[in-house]
């Protein structure tokens, strides 16, 4: 479907699973995260089985090191055909990414402040600011030093795409229908409401890779964006 802004995350053990999922959801979604977890078991091979099905891949592994390591890691992972790649918004993170990736199909995506933090957890890492405060000035550096966009909470998607300006894609995780069980996300809101405040991408887990038609559900998304409530 042209224009789909979903992204499927495969939150689950092996190639298997996933493999799965995907032929099981077929054309309703052409764009899938593969975190950590997949990762850590599948390696790169898991993105080019995404890529052989036509699937563009966003890969998120919110790197953090120092700058060389990144730029590296970054241009393998373009050569490996993914979409997009997340790094924390850490400007020679940023910088280093952006390098690797230039002159290839691949966006780096800032990871502003991970909602798990609050400003407690900033407190006593030594930060002198909030998390709203802290959110702003990363979004204003992402946007400096080139990314091609920022993974933002739908709670915080307005206020981002103000500081963002309309360059910079907002990829924004914790969205779920009305009445889904919401599992360990606190902070959610539905997926109309993302893309009326500025969404680009939304991206779904459990909502569909827990549902038992997963094609199904996919498309009822699809159609609860189209007509909002
Ligand atoms: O909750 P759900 O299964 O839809 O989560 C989908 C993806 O969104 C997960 O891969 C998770 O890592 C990511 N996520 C996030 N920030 C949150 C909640 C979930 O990046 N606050």
């Amino acid at each position: 479907m042209a224009d789909n802004p979903l992204i499927i995350a495969l939150d689950v053990e092996n190639a298997a699973q996933a493999l799965a999922l995907v032929d099981a959801i077929g054309d309703a979604a052409g764009f899938y995260k593969v975190g950590m977890e997949l990762y850590a078991a599948e390696g790169p091979a898991m993105v080019s089985a995404l890529v052989e099905r036509g699937k563009r891949v966003f890969l998120d592994l919110k790197y953090y090191d120092i700058p060389e390591t990144v730029e590296r890691a970054a241009r393998r992972v373009a050569a490996g055909g993914a979409s997009l790649l997340t790094v924390h918004a850490i400007k020679p993170v940023m910088e280093a990414a952006v390098r690797g990736a230039a002159g290839t199909g691949l966006g780096i995506l800032a990871v502003t402040v991970l909602t798990s933090l609050d400003d407690r957890d900033l407190e006593e890492a030594g930060y002198a600011m909030g998390v709203t405060s802290l959110v702003e000035w990363r979004v204003r550096q992402a946007r400096e030093v080139g990314v091609a966009g920022v993974v933002c909470s739908p709670l915080e998607v307005a206020r981002v795409r103000k500081v963002a300006g309309q360059g910079l894609l907002l990829v924004t995780p914790g969205v779920r229908s009305a009445g889904a069980d919401t599992g360990d996300q606190k902070r959610v809101a539905t997926p109309a409401k993302a893309i009326a405040a500025g969404a680009n991408h939304l991206v779904i887990g459990r909502q569909v890779t827990r549902a038992a038609d997963p094609h199904a559900e996919v498309l009822r998304i699809l159609a609860e964006i189209q007509t909002p409530a």
